[in-house]
């Protein structure tokens, strides 16, 4: 059946400026790393992306690794696009990277202008597109000099591969370079990529003072925590769920054993706010980033998810206690 977007989608999602830049990304954007490979239903991958559409997530977030196989969650978008998105493709921000291992030898990862040029091909190919709106190096490099990952960024953009740039799990030190040679070169750093939540917090330790410093946009991965910060593991470890999956070893039971009383705690706290535990999670990450980048493995958890922007605030009260909370043992 043919695709026709929903005519309010732009009616409730808040659209947020990317640090300096010109370009505004949904409050709530939609991470392809798990669940839209090879080993998931077709139906199912393509419903949460459509969904997604209807509800006003225009940014989609892709890797070159996204599978499993790697490649696959690519794929699946590019189909999706072709069948049913590609007239919106002008409504839409879509973002890929890589940095992570993606095929052998000394050219299939890192920082290398070979690697990071000849992997974009890959990915605009498998995508069926002319152009990515964001391209990321997905991790520094401790061997390239910046100056060469940074050159490849500027070139990319000059060949109109990508419209903008960005890093991704760069220090504080690292981004406050990459800022500097991209400015010189007259590409901005558009934006920063790191792993930021309720139970992940890293960033507040130097990286979100030079993203204010350097104008630059921030989007945080694994916002719940790969479902940690979610209702998922309430009463257990479902059989369906990330951390019992036996093909994943990103979220162990352990994790899941060693947050419980955090989770119950901040449940609590959530339901007196009249949200759920996932709608605050992201609510609080966005206190600080620009937008939250949020996995889903079916749509009615991207639909309870979009439901966050219905109370983005906190009072001082509500902030004290979940600080209180992360800090019990
Ligand atoms: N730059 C990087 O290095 C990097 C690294 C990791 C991720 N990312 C990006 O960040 C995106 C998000 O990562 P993530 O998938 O780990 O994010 P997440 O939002 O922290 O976790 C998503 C998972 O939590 C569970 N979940 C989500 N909403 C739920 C709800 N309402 N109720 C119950 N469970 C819920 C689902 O797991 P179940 O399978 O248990 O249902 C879902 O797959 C990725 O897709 C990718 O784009 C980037």
């Amino acid at each position: 059946m043919s695709y026709l977007a929903a005519e309010n989608r732009y009616d409730a999602m808040p659209y947020r400026r990317c640090g300096n830049s010109g370009l505004k990304l949904p409050a709530i954007s939609l991470g392809l790393w798990h669940n839209f490979g090879d080993n998931k239903p077709y139906d199912n991958s393509r419903a949460m992306l459509l969904r997604a559409f209807d509800l006003g997530i225009t940014h989609f977030d892709l890797a070159n690794n996204y599978g499993p196989r790697p490649g696959a969650a690519e794929e699946t978008f590019g189909k999706v696009l072709k069948q049913d998105l590609r007239p919106y493709r002008d409504e839409m921000i879509v973002s890929t990277k890589a940095g992570w291992e993606m095929w052998p030898g000394p050219y299939g990862e890192w920082g290398s202008r070979k690697y990071l040029m000849a992997s974009l091909d890959q990915s605009l190919q498998r995508m069926g597109l002319d152009y990515v709106d964001i391209f990321y190096s997905h991790r520094p490099d401790p061997e390239t000099p910046m100056a060469e990952t940074m050159g490849a960024l500027d070139a990319i953009v000059r060949q109109g591969k990508a419209l903008y740039v960005g890093i991704s799990s760069y220090s504080p030190e690292q981004t406050a370079e990459a800022a500097k040679i991209l400015k010189e070169l007259g590409t901005p750093c558009l934006i920063h990529q790191p792993k930021y939540s309720m139970f992940s917090r890293e960033i507040e330790r130097g990286l979100t003072d030079v993203l204010r410093e350097t104008g630059m946009g921030s989007i945080a991965f694994c916002p719940l925590e790969q479902g940690l910060l979610t209702s998922r593991y309430l009463d257990g470890i479902p059989q369906d769920s990330r951390a019992a999956a036996t093909d994943n070893h990103f979220l162990s039971s352990a994790a899941v054993e060693l947050q419980l009383s955090h989770i119950r705690q901040l449940n609590v706290v959530a339901q007196r706010r009249g949200q759920t535990l996932a709608q605050m999670a992201l609510a609080w990450a966005l206190l600080t980033v620009t937008s939250v980048i949020i996995g889903a493995s079916r749509v009615a958890q991207l639909e309870e998810n979009v439901g966050a922007i219905a109370k983005l605030d906190f009072s001082a009260e509500e902030l004290l206690e979940i600080e209180r909370i992360l800090a019990s043992t």
